[in-house]
């Protein structure tokens, strides 16, 4: 991919995505799964731009929704409405209530008060919901506290009791037809163990649901496979696929996941140029114009990022740095104490690893537009998402004259 070039025509900072390298990961999951019904639900809130919702409908993609907006987004980028997931802990009524008219394949339920509210709102619109329930199997994923969300003290999903009397509740409600079940316990995943425990947790309670006449037709492992951001040892697609196939056994299930890190992970980089090099006593510091606002993930998690510095300084001398953006807080970096060769005002830094929770994750703060997309896919690009203007940020406010 020539970065350079990219940056010329577009300007920074901008996102570059690499759609070829999207469909390799979708093909790696899809045929993971090739012994079972399967559905692959794009999370789409990795990253949720139309462009590239629909290259993973194109491929035969569902989606894995979070709010109205995302299941908004996937039908008008063209996913198939039974294959299309509503998940959350919190759904205002307004939201369960659009989700019922859109007929999507199931709202994904997170607590016996909001299944009560699913079944009123059904009953009112005299519709019947396809339900999934979310549970919560207690299991350490092993990741970032941040992202982990399989355990009790994670406010995600339900535990097994809880499920079981919700599952008879629901079949025994006209208004509710319980199709599914699910769990997702984490992200960033680079662990199997946790996975395969966790599935045969659910599986298990699979299995005694049967035998009081629950017929589950999907279960939904979530999403959370992790990649590669510096030297992490990585699950295979099929490893993974196998783990939860192992659990299964005697099971007549579609299988559901919903990966978005996967997906698209790998395959954005954050493209920003360098402004100014300064030295504050003996810290060197190379101040780009993309900022905490347009890629959140280094300051909120500590995440690594591997930096590419393309440096067109001749015989450059190679020092630490940190790299840091433009806005009011010291928490604005991209990397700290990095070995980069000197840099001239212009030179290009590339941020790796950046398609997924990078654009999704980016504000207005400090009143910067947001950045650009472009997607590369054989050989060409094209603008997806044009940078944001002045008049775009102050588009909703009102009264201020007065
Ligand atoms: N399904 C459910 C129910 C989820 O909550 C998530 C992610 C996914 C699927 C997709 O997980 P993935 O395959 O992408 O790991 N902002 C954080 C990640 C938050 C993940 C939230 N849930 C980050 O930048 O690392």
């Amino acid at each position: 991919m020539n970065f350079k070039e990219l940056a010329q025509k577009y300007d920074t900072p901008l996102y570059v995505y690499d759609f070829d390298h999207f469909t390799e990961q979708f093909n790696k999951l899809k045929k993971a799964f090739k012994a079972r019904k399967s559905i692959i639900a794009y999370a789409i809130k990795a990253n949720s731009n139309l462009s590239v919702i629909k290259h993973f409908s194109n491929l035969g993609s569902g989606a894995d929704c979070v709010s109205i907006g995302e299941v908004k987004r996937a039908l008008l980028a063209g996913v198939d409405k039974y294959k299309i997931i509503f998940s959350g802990v919190g759904k205002r009524d307004d939201e369960i209530q659009e989700a019922l008219i859109k007929d999507i394949l199931m709202i994904n339920v997170e607590s016996e008060a909001e299944l009560a509210r699913v079944h009123d709102i059904a009953k009112e619109l005299g519709k019947v919901a396809r339900i999934s329930i979310r549970v919560n199997p207690n299991i350490d994923p092993k990741t970032h506290p941040y992202i982990s969300t399989g355990l009790h003290e994670n406010k995600f999903g339900v535990d097994i009791e809880t499920a079981k009397k919700m599952y008879i509740f629901a079949q025994k409600s006209e208004y509710l037809n319980p199709v599914g079940i699910h769990f997702h316990i984490g992200s960033q995943l680079t662990e199997l163990e946790p996975i395969k425990e966790a599935s045969q947790i659910v599986a298990d309670l699979v299995r005694s649901l049967k035998a009081i006449k629950v017929d589950i037709k999907f279960f939904d492992v979530g999403g959370g496979l992790g990649i590669r951001y510096k030297d992490e040892e990585l699950i295979e697609p099929y490893d993974y696929a196998q783990a939860i196939l192992s659990t299964l056994s005697g099971l007549d299930l579609t299988i559901v996941c919903e990966p978005g890190r996967f997906l698209v992970g790998n395959g954005g980089y954050f493209l920003t140029k360098v402004l100014y090099e300064k030295v504050n006593g003996d810290k060197r510091f190379v101040i780009v114009d993309g900022a905490m606002n347009d890629l959140i993930r280094p300051s909120l998690y500590n995440a690594y990022h591997k930096v590419e510095v393309l440096s067109s300084v001749k015989n450059p001398e190679i020092s630490k740095a940190n790299i840091v953006g433009p806005v009011c807080e010291s928490g604005d970096f991209f990397a700290k104490n990095i070995e980069i060769p000197q840099t001239n005002p212009g030179d290009l830094v590339v941020i790796h690893s950046a398609g997924a929770y990078g654009f999704t994750m980016s504000s207005n703060y400090n009143t910067r537009p947001r950045a650009a997309e472009v997607a590369v896919e054989n050989g060409s690009d094209r603008l997806i998402r044009r940078r944001e203007t002045f008049e775009d940020l102050i588009a909703c406010e009102i009264d201020y004259m007065v």
